[in-house]
């Protein structure tokens, strides 16, 4: 056979395995592994590397229209540029139902923004806000037809928080269809009731974004999801979880027999709320919801890594400008921690961390990384086996890892649309310097190689963990 493409000399790791062989690819997937691979159009030296599965982010937020006068700092050309130099092939956005508005009138817009502007494959997860009889009975039981086989719902945010009824009528149509329901748990009373008492004592500065919800919001409204999970008998995802209380909610459903899949983000291993204390206003660039808590929480979220409490790496990119009239230093002209948008950007730094921390300091191998930032994000996702592994017959979605490079973290060198890095100074260890996107070469040795139109958008199979067992040849 004449390939396409040929990575050579590496070590591949997959979820199980780290092994020495040649890469073969032909039209865009894996046809060989190892032997002999004479014939090549190119090939790759990949001598003292590693060869892994393209990184999948299943948690990103992209061009998500945010409260008035505020701006996601990402569209879908700097957004998935981002993710790719971060050493990612595909990502995985959310697409926001407006209230009162159709969900495929949401998606129509976000497959316009998207399309002929992705450096990586993207595939999106449904908000839904407004769960009305329409959407519940027709328009989400067709959406997963269609391949959007996941949704998100939340139980913070005055405009986006479902009560637990609603929540319950959505996870029925989860139960119903085979969709897998990602919830956001913090309890949006008792922040309103922290709020309260904060301002009437005066106290605004970003900090009080920490204060205002504590650990008990999030375990509280943990407890309640998997509560409703169980009632409503469906398998349900834990996103953002940041400390140990709520990891406990998550192993004590699993006790019960619950499938609950937890996700952790890099801002749970490398922030505290002490940043939150910045000068003068710095403190709103660590502004995400849950917030980072302290260091006795990040030795948690490392201890729900190696355990297994968490599945899922993902990292909430959720990028917004500090120092602009549409960013975080001057919310709506007024400094008041309120005000300060959600959230900070992760997804070119998600696996730089998570392999430095991580795989370079020894608290995880090598296969769990993989598995963690790309199979089991396949798997959850309805997209395995056709991505998220290196197999035969898989996508040719490839990064390779340069182990013995290490980079202090500058924002200048960040491919993304803010204006900060949150890591900025961080010293890792082990960087992706090539990415193979369908057999193509889209960053080689730190050089963007591709182009925005290179990426595609991916209808999903059902998850393999969803109650309605996948259809046969779902998940391409
Ligand atoms: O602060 C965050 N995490 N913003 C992104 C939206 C979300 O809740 O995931
Ligand atoms: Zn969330
Ligand atoms: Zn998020
Ligand atoms: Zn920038």
């Amino acid at each position: 056979m004449r390939f396409d493409l040929v990575i050579r000399n590496g070590t591949i790791a997959t979820a199980s395995d780290v092994f020495a062989a040649d890469l073969g690819i032909k039209n865009g997937v894996i046809v060989q592994i190892g032997g002999a691979m004479d014939e090549a159009a190119e090939s790759i030296d990949a001598a003292g590397k590693y060869v892994l599965p393209g990184g999948i982010d299943s948690h990103v937020h992209i061009a998500q229209p945010s409260g008035e006068g505020i701006v996601m700092a990402d569209d879908f050309e700097s957004g998935t540029r981002s993710a790719l130099f971060g050493g990612n092939t595909m990502v995985l956005p959310f697409c926001l139902q407006e209230k009162g508005r159709p969900l495929r009138e949401a998606l129509k817009a976000y497959h316009a923004l998207a399309e002929g502007n992705c450096y990586t494959d993207v595939s999106f997860h449904l908000i839904v806000s407004d769960p009305s009889e329409a959407v519940l009975g027709q328009e989400l039981p067709a959406l997963v037809e269609d391949g959007y086989t996941s949704f998100k719902v939340f139980m913070t945010y005055e405009d986006l928080r479902l009560s637990d009824a609603q929540i319950l009528d959505t996870m029925d149509v989860a139960r119903r269809t085979g969709a897998l329901v990602m919830v956001h748990c913090e309890n949006e009373d008792a922040i309103r009731y922290l709020i309260g008492r904060h301002e009437a004592e005066g106290t605004v500065a970003p900090r009080a974004h920490a204060t205002t919800r504590p650990i008990a919001v999030e375990r509280e409204a943990t407890h309640r999801a998997v509560s409703l999970a169980e009632v409503a008998d469906v398998p349900l995802v834990i996103v953002h979880v940041s400390n140990r209380e709520a990891m406990e909610e998550i192993e004590r459903a699993r006790r019960r027999g619950r499938k609950v899949i937890g996700e952790t983000c890099p801002q749970y291993l490398m922030l505290t709320a002490d940043d939150l204390d910045g000068m003068d206003w710095e403190g709103a660039k660590f502004v995400c919801s849950p917030p980072p808590r302290d260091t006795a929480s990040q030795d948690a979220c490392w201890d729900g890594l190696e355990r297994g409490v968490f599945d899922l790496f993902s990292s909430d990119h959720c990028p917004f400008r500090y120092d602009d009239p549409a960013g975080k230093l001057n919310p709506k002209g007024s400094r008041n921690f309120r005000h300060i948008p959600n959230g900070i950007p992760g997804v070119e730094l998600r696996l730089p961390i998570l392999f430095s921390e991580g795989v370079m300091k020894g608290r995880i191998d090598l296969p769990r990384f993989v598995a963690l930032t790309a199979t089991n994000q396949a798997r959850t996702y309805g997209l395995y086996p056709q991505k998220g592994t290196i197999a035969v017959g898989a996508d040719a979605d490839i990064a390779i890892w340069d182990p013995s490079l290490t980079r202090t973290v500058r924002h200048a060198d960040m491919h993304d649309g803010a204006d900060y890095t949150p890591y900025e100074g961080a010293e890792l260890t082990g960087w992706p310097t090539t990415v193979v996107l369908g057999g193509k070469i889209m960053l080689r040795d730190g050089t963007l190689t591709g182009t925005k139109a290179d990426g595609s958008y991916r209808s999903r199979g059902r998850s393999q963990f969803a109650t309605v067992p996948p259809k046969v040849g779902a998940g391409t």
